[in-house]
């Protein structure tokens, strides 16, 4: 299974980078995630929007011929970072490559709560019919305390966390096998 990850935080030392990095490395037997760069997408703007920009070419393209996105997102003032808000917007329009296409959602901060009103958000644009990308049910990853559960190399040094991680991946896995094998016999 190929999966774009889209991270919401391009800084160097991004825990949530860290931790697409983390999936991306542990569970390769399961997906093939190749993490993109967003440093380079514009604003969106309607004007261009049907002849883009490379970069945004590049985003459309790769994420409609992935299986799935994964989208890692830190909380940036109770919701999510206006990077990922203008990738959504690029992505809603053109070929609507989200339409359809399998997503699942973590996001890790340093405060308890781990990014859940962000997620909250997330969720609300993604369900929205612009974007209409179906979210894997029932699967909520909150990394709260990301300093004291990740070392510097972006390890997870938490086993609750390294354990509920490894069944959520296992969990959209099969989810998405079901809906792939419900697509064939259509
Ligand atoms: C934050 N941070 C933050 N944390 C949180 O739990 N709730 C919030 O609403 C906010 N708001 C917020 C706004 C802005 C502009 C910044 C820069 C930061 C803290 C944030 O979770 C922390 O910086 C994370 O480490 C950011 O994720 P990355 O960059 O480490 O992936």
């Amino acid at each position: 299974m190929k999966v774009i990850a889209l991270v919401g935080s391009i800084r160097k030392d991004s825990y949530n980078r860290k931790l697409a990095e983390y999936v991306k490395n542990t569970f390769k037997e399961q997906m093939d995630v190749e993490i993109l760069n967003l440093r380079d997408i514009p604003f969106y703007d309607q004007d261009i929007e049907n002849d883009p920009p490379a970069p945004v070419q590049e985003l459309r393209q790769k994420v409609a011929a992935a299986d799935a996105v994964l989208w890692v997102t830190p909380e940036y003032n109770y919701s999510i970072p206006g990077v990922l808000k203008n990738v959504i917007d690029w992505l809603s329009r053109g070929d609507r490559a989200l339409n359809g296409k399998p997503s699942f959602i973590m996001g890790a901060s340093m405060g308890l709560l781990g990014t859940v009103r962000a997620q909250q958000h997330l969720r609300d644009i993604l369900f929205s019919p612009g974007v209409n990308s179906p979210l894997l049910p029932g699967n909520e990853v909150y990394v709260g305390v990301v300093h004291e559960k990740m070392d510097d190399n972006g390890n997870l040094k938490d086993e609750a966390t390294v354990i509920f991680i490894e069944s959520v991946i296992n969990n959209f896995v099969k989810w998405f096998d079901r809906q792939a094998t419900a697509a064939a016999s259509k």
